[in-house]
């Protein structure tokens, strides 16, 4: 057991990854708050780790909104006594490139994705520097490190969460806080089959899975081993780094000329 007796703040923790890394906290010993703006999928994902026999609780709270966030960060101390990790998942996904979004599209991408990161991390870590340390992993994107086309405002909030994660490892390394990052490429959630529903689309598809060296998609769960890496003491010595899950998406140029020409 990994994060044995830990407690833990998910956001977004009612789908996708958020829900994997709740129910992969669990199983390695953490308590773990259940927090996400969706009261349904947040009580599912509760449903699902009490299914296995361990209790915790739900938590409503837009990350976006400071007052929330501070009620989280509270009910989860006074349920616990005390907050060890948090992880800053929840986020939302928008298109368009500069002519496209709206200036509210954007507003509300930065707010959820990049001051909600902001904003749980300031309130977590008041609480981590009280009872002698912590851990904060925050999910960004593969699109934070590179351009994408069609995806201004996320791609910009994910960066914006890689150099957050920089600054605030800098900042509280001597609070014994360490603050990491990872960054998924394609991963099966609910977030990712919205953005493209690849059903009867099987060129796209194809092209898609072209861009990763593995030649398929991640699971929830692949990103979910990574967080409770970072989260245990397994990485006690790293502070302030990002770790890619991408199924090689980022090493390099991964079509192959002969895979598209179909010799193989
Ligand atoms: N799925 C992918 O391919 C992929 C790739 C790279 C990065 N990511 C990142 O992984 C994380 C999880 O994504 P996912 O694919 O599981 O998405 P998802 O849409 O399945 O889950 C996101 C969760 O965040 C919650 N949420 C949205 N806005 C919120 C708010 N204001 N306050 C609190 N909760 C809010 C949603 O209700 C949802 O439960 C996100 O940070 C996303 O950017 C996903």
């Amino acid at each position: 057991m990994k994060l044995k007796d830990k407690v833990a703040i998910v956001t977004g923790a009612g789908s996708g990854i958020g829900r994997a890394i709740a129910l992969e906290f669990v199983k390695e010993g953490a308590w773990v708050l259940v927090s996400d703006v969706d009261h349904s999928g947040g009580e599912e994902t509760v449903k699902m780790i009490r299914g296995q026999g361990k209790e915790t609780s739900f938590f409503p709270a837009d990350v976006s909104q400071a007052e929330e966030v501070q009620k989280m960060v509270s009910a989860a101390v006074e349920r616990y006594k005390k907050l060890d990790i948090l992880v800053n998942n929840a986020a939302i996904n928008t298109m368009g490139d500069s002519q496209m979004i709206t200036e509210e599209v954007w507003d509300k991408t930065i707010a959820v994705n990049l001051t909600g990161t902001f904003l749980c991390s300031k309130y977590a870590i008041a609480e981590m520097k009280n009872s002698g340390g912590g851990v904060i992993v925050n999910i960004a994107s593969v699109e934070g490190l590179s351009g994408f086309s069609n995806q201004l405002a996320y791609s910009a909030s994910k960066g914006g969460v890689i150099n957050v994660t920089k600054c605030l490892a800098i900042d509280h390394a001597r609070d014994n806080i360490r603050v990491n990052s990872i960054c998924p490429a394609d991963i099966e959630t609910p977030m990712f089959t919205g953005y493209v529903d690849l059903e009867g689309l099987e060129p796209i598809k194809k092209h898609m899975l072209m861009q990763h060296a593995m030649r398929r998609f991640g699971k929830p769960e692949e990103v979910a081993r990574v967080a409770v890496f970072l989260a245990s003491e397994d990485s006690s010595y790293i502070t302030g780094t990002n770790l890619i899950v991408d199924g090689g998406w980022m090493c390099g140029k991964n079509l192959d000329p002969a895979e598209i020409l179909g010799w193989k």
